[in-house]
């Protein structure tokens, strides 16, 4: 299935990959409805976080899941590490593997990271995001929560709207999305396009109002201005006015479609405040899934040898 022990990329997994963390994040969910919703699943092992960029949910879901595997977490901060005395990333890795790491999930600003990283430890290396290349895990619990929401991925018409030039969301979700069948579309300022996307499998749609009329789903991109140099749209409102979902132009919507965002989101930008309580905006559910998305990810990784079947919560007799 997989080619490596890692989830750097999305080629990481392929088609068979994803489908099969899909699969498995089915059971996850089963096991995070329960009463008490922790399985000894990776008892023993340890999983430590390295996010030298900073992180709300893919961080605290990270820690989550692999508490309710029953993993040991270790917890780095860059703010508060040995890096700010000039610790090299090598030293930094090095040290942590000798701790005893069996996976070492990392964010950082620098694209091939967790590629270079394998280099230096035998720990299992899972890619937060690095620059503005990939975030395949993110990927993965946006594949489930369109999973669960339409049926499936195949088939869908999904139209990526925004920053597309600097998201690693849009660069892991396009190969996603597409490996499943769907068919992307991309929608964006000509200055947010990245500028070689003829390899990439999408359709360019110049007109957010006709794309959004065939979305089955709608992904909207926040703004990344921490990683633009310089200023390439003419002003953020005249971004919201061409780009930006108000609660107007998602009346264009099918009534069967659904408003994505990887978040954070920047309301009032890409998004205005009063769309995400929208019934059809699935942004909360994207949070949630990604805990469930990543006990699937982490039981992959290191879960060999432990039958799904038969993992009761603890202090329960029968899950
Ligand atoms: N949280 C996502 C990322 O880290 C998307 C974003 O920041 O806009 O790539
Ligand atoms: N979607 C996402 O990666 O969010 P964080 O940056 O908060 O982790």
């Amino acid at each position: 299935m997989t080619s490596t022990n890692h989830i750097r990329g999305v080629d990481d997994l392929g088609k068979d990959g994803i489908l099969e963390i899909l699969e498995l994040s089915n059971h996850f969910l089963e096991v995070s409805n329960r009463r008490i919703p922790k399985v000894p699943a990776l008892r023993g092992k340890t999983v430590a976080s390295l996010f030298f960029e900073d992180s709300t949910r893919t961080r605290l879901s990270f820690e989550k899941a692999a508490k309710r595997l029953s993993a040991d977490v270790m917890n780095f901060s860059v703010s508060s590490s040995s890096v700010k005395k000039g610790e090299s990333l090598r030293d930094t890795i090095e040290t942590i593997s000798s701790m005893g790491a069996e996976a070492i999930v990392v964010r950082h600003k620098s694209v091939g990271v967790p590629w270079i990283i394998t280099e230096w430890t035998d720990a299992s290396i899972v890619n937060a995001g690095d620059g503005a290349h990939e975030h395949p895990t993110q990927s993965l619990a946006d594949c489930y929560t369109i999973t669960r929401q339409l049926g499936s991925v195949e088939g869908k018409r999904i139209v990526i709207v925004g920053d597309i030039k600097h998201s690693r969301v849009a660069r892991s979700n396009v190969k996603a999305f597409s490996a499943l069948g769907a068919k992307v579309a991309l929608v964006a300022p000509p200055t947010l396009l990245p500028s070689s996307i003829d390899n990439w499998p999408v359709d360019v749609i110049e007109d957010f109002d006709v794309a959004i009329k065939e979305a089955d789903v709608l992904y909207l991109l926040r703004m990344q201005l921490e990683r633009q140099e310089e200023s390439l749209v003419p002003s953020l409102r005249e971004y919201t006015n061409f780009y930006g979902l108000t609660l107007d132009r998602s009346q264009k919507l099918q009534k069967s479609s659904v408003i994505m965002h990887p978040g954070p989101m920047n309301r009032g930008v890409e998004i205005t405040g009063d769309v995400p309580d929208l019934p059809n905006a699935l942004i909360t559910n994207q949070v949630g899934n990604g805990v469930i998305v990543r006990m699937a990810i982490l039981y992959h990784l290191l879960g060999s040898g432990v039958a799904l079947s038969g993992l009761h919560s603890e202090g329960e007799e029968d899950g």
